[in-house]
């Protein structure tokens, strides 16, 4: 174990309230390993709709091929998770403000119709942080990280991290999680529940999927982003002050068809906002541009301060024009189908002076007219 990736470990499991944490090479690494740790062929995963376009795919298409079959909800409602659960399902998974439009979801309740099941439920925290939402305090059991975004905050370094509440009970659930309490043949025949106590599961993913698949952090990136995790509680907040702003000021303005953004009371998951997060709604944000397709891309060149990049996170405000960009290859009712329409900008707002975010947007969206 490398003593600054320890370092890092110990202090995002601190700060989100865990008992201990796996630093890997990218959240998608994180997310990978997070479900690997307790699914194989012939298991199931349950997931919200919602979520980041990298996650769908693994899940989607990869998981599928080594025979882990991934259940989409129709949507994110409880009954609708639970509507998909079966004796095979290794675990729910959410985010908790799920990318790319900035929609809450409610842990609680969905950790509490899991543990009915005795599924677990793995939460991914990265657009919300521990600074905005610990999932731990609602029920979550297993929170994973790109800390590549927020909690790194320059966009400099790649990293993720696996955060163990130790709550779960894995070993009141030995048939659905054999991994967990059979003798691991990769590993000295370890029967992890007996072995490891609370620590089983993030034992496992550290010694199986990360000590046989190697998606290790580099430790100068741990190192970096020990930095930024220096300075989010900061950053969150004026990150959440800037956006809120941003939000008013689009949802009044003459250019704009619409806006989702949490802490708008327009939107749907305004109240569970305000529930989960006092109202923070973190920096993510969507918006329709009058014009559609064209005014979208005059939008986005014309824009100066925000950088033209589909990272999201940074503490520099950042733009992405999906459908002239990521999304470009797709078209019509394949471009509808995920969730992307030819008018939709997305924004993570910086950390700069609103004076100067608010003066970019006007100009840009000037110029889209
Ligand atoms: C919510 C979420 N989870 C995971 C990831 C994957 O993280 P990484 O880019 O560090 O692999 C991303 C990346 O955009 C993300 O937005």
């Amino acid at each position: 174990m490398n003593p600054t990736n320890a370092v890092l470990e110990s202090r995002v499991s601190e700060l989100e309230g865990g008992v201990a944490a796996l630093a890997v090479s990218a959240g998608s690494a994180a997310v990978n390993y997070a479900i690997l740790a307790i699914a194989e062929q012939g298991n199931n995963i349950v997931s919200t709709p919602q979520i980041y376009g990298g996650t769908f795919t693994l899940f989607n298409h990869m998981f599928a091929r080594l025979g882990i079959e991934a259940r989409f909800a129709e949507d994110e409602s409880p009954a609708s998770l639970e509507a998909l659960i079966d004796d095979k399902t290794s675990a729910v998974f959410c985010e908790s403000i799920a990318n790319p439009v900035g929609a809450f979801m409610d842990i609680q309740a969905i950790a509490d119709m899991a543990h009915s099941h005795g599924v677990p439920l793995i939460v991914d925290n990265t657009v919300a942080t521990p600074m905005l939402i610990r999932p731990f305090e609602f029920g979550a059991d297993i929170v994973v990280h790109s800390l590549t975004k927020y909690m790194g905050g320059h966009g400099n370094s790649l990293g993720g991290i696996v955060v163990d509440s130790g709550k779960f009970p894995w070993a009141k659930n030995a048939k659905r999680f054999p991994m967990l309490n059979q003798p691991e043949p990769s590993y000295h025949n370890m029967i992890y529940t007996e072995a490891m106590g609370e620590l089983a599961y993030i034992a496992r993913v550290r010694t199986v999927p990360l000590r046989n698949t190697g998606s290790a952090l580099s430790p100068f990136n741990a190192f970096l982003i020990l930095q930024g995790i220096e300075t989010l509680a900061l950053r969150m907040e004026r990150h959440c002050e800037n956006a809120q702003v941003v939000a008013e000021y689009l949802e009044n303005h003459p250019m704009v068809t619409w806006v989702k953004y949490a802490g708008l009371p327009s939107s749907p998951s305004y109240l569970l906002a305000q529930k989960y997060s006092g109202g923070q709604a973190s920096g993510l944000m969507a918006f329709g541009i009058k014009g559609g397709m064209e005014a979208g891309e005059k939008f986005y060149d014309a824009l100066k301060i925000f950088k033209r990049l589909v990272n999201i996170g940074d503490a520099k405000s950042l733009a992405a024009h999906p459908a002239s960009t990521t999304h470009r290859q797709l078209a019509g009712a394949e471009l509808e189908a995920s969730g992307v329409t030819p008018d939709m900008i997305r924004l993570c707002v910086g950390i700069e002076h609103i004076d100067d975010i608010l003066e970019d947007l006007e100009q840009a969206l000037s110029a889209a007219q």
